[in-house]
């Protein structure tokens, strides 16, 4: 492919169906999530297809534990703002632990109100064979569902922490079984997390959606990270995170600079004040 098509093919807007055909011709998908629409101008300009607004923002944004307290309410505020800041990204809206669980009209108007107060294109929800009523349902009522199998965080209770899934033979029939009820519900694609390669490898060559992979190798159609983890903003993270830029340092020395020129009377000086 020639670089002027490489660019040409960016400016297009990335849509469920345009990721069905990335898969069919081989071509790899970039998602970050992003929560705000500053990172998302950054990230969408950069040319990353899938801008997700997870609910790990539960634990960069808000500091918390877990993803468990985030509330539909405010994925959809974080939603509307990335929303505002995409022009080529899909962006997808996460949907919180409690907005899908309970029945599937309850996940059906969750995953509406996405779309219609929050501007989502799609929304992403955790689990397989337990929600495939949900996806059905929602994908009937024409929102696309992004699903989620292996490690699933607002699961942590039930797996005893954020542990990789598939190690066992039975856990890894599960996960497969998972993937595979994704897909059979409707699902546009799934994120395969915390599980072996060679699992991530065996569910891609099986589905015919993408699969982004997030701890799960490099066999899969294409892969995620959390903003905060690529961008050096997070205290600490998981052994599978590449960090591309360490933000944090250059955020912590921009603040000492400041802080020093303000208590030796430096700044503002005279071209940054008015006359
Ligand atoms: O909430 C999130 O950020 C996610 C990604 C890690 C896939 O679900």
């Amino acid at each position: 492919m020639s670089a002027v098509h490489v660019e040409s093919s960016r400016e297009q807007r990335v849509t469920v169906p345009s990721l069905a055909r990335r898969k069919r011709r081989g071509e790899r998908i970039a998602m970050l999530t992003a929560y705000d629409c500053s990172f998302a101008r950054i990230f969408d300009a950069a040319g990353i297809d899938v801008l997700l607004v997870g609910d790990s923002l539960g634990n960069v944004i808000q500091g918390q534990d877990t993803t468990l307290p985030v509330t539909l309410d405010e994925v959809v505020y974080h939603t509307r703002a990335v929303a505002r800041g995409a022009r080529r990204a899909l962006v997808v809206g996460d949907m919180p632990f409690g907005s899908y669980q309970v029945s599937p009209e309850e996940a059906v108007r969750s995953a509406i109100r996405l779309v219609k107060d929050g501007g989502a294109q799609a929304v992403k929800l955790e689990g397989g064979l337990a929600v495939r009523e949900a996806i059905a349902r929602i994908v009937a009522a024409e929102v696309p569902v992004m699903g989620h199998v292996g490690l699933t965080p607002q699961a942590i209770h039930r797996m005893g922490g954020h542990r990789v899934q598939g190690r066992s033979e039975e856990s890894r029939a599960r996960v497969l079984a998972d993937a595979r009820a994704v897909e059979e519900a409707g699902a546009f694609a799934v994120v395969l997390e915390g599980m072996p390669a060679d699992l991530a490898a065996e569910i891609t060559g099986t589905l015919e959606i993408p699969t982004i992979g997030i701890g799960a190798g490099v066999g899969c159609d294409g892969q995620v990270l959390v903003m905060h983890d690529l961008l050096g903003l997070s205290d600490w993270t998981p052994g599978f995170v590449k960090q591309y830029a360490n933000l944090g340092a250059l955020a912590s020395q921009a603040a000492r600079r400041f802080a020093d020129e303000v208590a030796c009377a430096k700044f503002p000086g005279e071209e940054h004040s008015y006359r």
